[in-house]
């Protein structure tokens, strides 16, 4: 099974963004734009799994998470993969706490390797984002940055974090997968300052 970890977008998030997102979604038809559904915040992106390696993800990824504080995190500003010229992915990103979700991505990297499950794509350089539009050919994105370089949604507190299972309809990458919650567990509850 081809699984990933993730932190989940709050409504209030969502529909902000989908409101900042539609028309974009409008006047760029030929993007394949994510459903609002399906936004998330990738830790870790672990590809295909057995059943026995899942089994052994399931307490490790529950220590890692109890190990990181729960995160004041908020999506804004915008970027693409590779490069807003030539742009395949399209996203928003992660702002508030970067070195801690930072931290617990590595936290849970560290845990699914572990657990048998090495990340895909570790070396890369972890950056916090949420995917709102992919192109099969290199797209001139820079409009579509530019617009969305001011976007800032209301903050919110990151709780807990997901283990995903994503089904793809046709079994090809590009298809508008479905993702089913494995597991979820909860970030520790930071100490609350005395008077
Ligand atoms: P993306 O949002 O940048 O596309 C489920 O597919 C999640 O895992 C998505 O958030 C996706 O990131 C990420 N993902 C999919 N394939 C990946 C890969 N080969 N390497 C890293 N992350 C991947």
């Amino acid at each position: 099974m081809r699984l990933f970890v993730a932190v989940a977008v709050p409504a209030q998030a969502a529909d902000e963004l989908d409101g900042a997102v539609a028309p974009m979604r409008q006047s760029w038809p030929a993007l394949r734009w994510t459903g609002r559904d399906a936004w998330h915040v990738t830790l870790a992106f672990l590809g295909e799994v057995n059943e026995t390696v899942s089994t052994r993800l399931e307490p490790r990824l529950e220590r890692a998470a109890a190990r990181h504080p729960c995160l004041a995190v908020s999506l804004g500003g915008a970027g693409a993969f590779p490069g807003a010229g030539r742009a395949r992915v399209l996203w928003t990103g992660v702002q508030g706490e970067p070195r801690g979700l930072a931290a617990l991505a590595a936290s849970v990297a560290a845990g699914a390797r572990r657990a048998g499950a090495p990340p895909a794509e570790e070396r890369r350089r972890f950056q916090p984002h949420l995917t709102l539009a992919r192109c099969r050919e290199p797209v001139d994105a820079r409009p579509l940055v530019d617009s969305l370089s001011g976007y800032a949604g209301t903050p919110w507190t990151a709780g807990e974090i997901y283990l995903i299972r994503s089904h793809l309809p046709g079994g090809r990458p590009h298809d508008r997968p479905r993702y089913e919650t494995l597991g979820r567990w909860p970030l520790r509850v930071s100490a609350i300052p005395g008077p």
